[in-house]
């Protein structure tokens, strides 16, 4: 018989962990992962650790009802709103909306704002008129549209935005002003700022950046406009059959929405949304400072009023010193700062449970860099 090694014993201390710029997935709350080990093994004292367990038992029970009772708390959720953890990741939402909403004969606005948006005009065009309502493209997506920039078709059934534009690295600083349904995908910010909920009709963020583990879906959306949606549709592609099975249609990734919860509760821990809001605000400036006072040395990719407080981009004058910056970077215990092809030089992604002290090394290693290499 062989007789397998032992595991190693779990590694508790942040000392032996690094700074993760990763774009997603994305650095988790240090006091989430401990709280999350605890439970695979044995949550609520069960006997049985959260993965092992039935989605349709009291413990499940417990651990869906309490994300979504946090989820509803911390951006204050009126009950005309259902909470829905659905699977597929973001790109599902970006098929799922347009199957529900949108027919051959109307149409959606999408302003256009980077590649994300650019896939969920793609998708929405299996179902429907696409009116691209902005063309980020023609200005290398470097900012996102005022208002008046946005051109929007006077019937629309939606119009769909995203709010951080996760490569470009900008976002919107307040949500379109329009009649049609307000959609919008905030994958890689929710939950890092105040947001009105009432002002949309759906929310949906992929929970890898700012929620936990990635397949998992965060879906808030209005009961009048679930209501709206088409009625053929295949079970799994129906926000009214989620809604009706209260996220339990099939099994759902009962892990990820265990992840979300706890994530919810250290929201919830450190002060709620405007907390988060002025302590990522501090940790992009860091940034962003870094940037700006650099004497031309980095060149940030955002317009400074469309600036990301997430994902924060920027690059030197040459594709080879970028590579020195990203290598050398590594070498300091950074991980994930190199830029996503399409945008290319660097990237710092901070999200919500990315620490402060990580924000002031990464400024501290810009100006040293740039002293050396001006
Ligand atoms: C803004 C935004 N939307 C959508 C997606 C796609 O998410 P997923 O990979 O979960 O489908 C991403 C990816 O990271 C993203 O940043």
């Amino acid at each position: 018989m062989t007789t397998l090694a032992k595991s190693p014993p779990l590694k508790t201390k942040s000392s032996d962990r690094i700074y993760n710029f990763s774009a997603g997935p994305a650095v988790l709350p240090e006091e989430v992962i401990h709280q999350a080990q605890q439970d695979i093994w044995n949550i609520f004292g069960s006997g049985i650790g959260i993965m092992e367990h039935s989605h349709r038992g009291p413990v499940f029970d417990r651990v869906i009802d309490e994300a979504k009772a946090d989820c509803r708390a911390i951006a204050s959720i009126a009950d005309d709103y259902e909470v829905l953890f659905l699977q597929g990741g973001a790109t599902t939402q970006f098929a799922m909306i347009p199957m529900n909403y949108l027919s051959p004969e109307t149409v959606a606005d999408y302003p256009d704002t980077g590649v994300w948006t650019t896939k969920a005009i793609k998708e929405a065009k299996y179902f429907g008129k696409v009116n691209v309502a902005f063309e980020g493209s023609k200005i290398g997506y470097t900012h996102v549209p005022s208002d008046a920039e946005i051109k929007q078709s006077p019937n629309a059934v939606y119009l769909h935005y995203c709010s951080n534009n996760t490569i470009y690295g900008t976002r919107y600083n307040k949500p379109p002003t329009t009649k049609a349904p307000l959609i919008v995908d905030a994958s890689s910010e929710i939950f890092s700022r105040p947001i009105d909920v009432k002002k949309h009709a759906l929310i949906y963020a992929g929970a890898q950046k700012n929620l936990g583990p990635s397949g998992v879906v965060l879906v808030i959306i209005r009961k009048d406009f679930i209501e709206r949606g088409k009625k053929d549709l295949p079970s799994m592609f129906s926000y009214a059959n989620h809604a009706k099975n209260d996220s339990r249609l099939n099994t759902p990734p009962t892990f990820g929405i265990y992840v979300m919860g706890q994530v919810f509760k250290w929201i919830i821990k450190n002060g709620g949304l405007q907390a988060l809001e002025r302590r990522n605000a501090d940790k992009a400036k860091l940034i962003h400072d870094a940037i700006d006072q650099s004497g031309g040395f980095y060149k940030g990719v955002a317009r400074p009023d469309s600036r990301s407080h997430m994902n924060i981009t920027f690059r030197t004058a040459s594709e080879d010193l970028d590579k020195k910056f990203v290598a050398e970077s590594a070498k300091l215990a950074m991980d994930g700062l190199k830029g996503h092809r399409d945008a290319g030089g660097m990237r710092a992604s901070v999200y919500n449970a990315f620490p402060k002290e990580g924000c002031k090394v990464l400024a501290d290693f810009m100006k040293d860099f740039a002293s050396r290499n001006g």
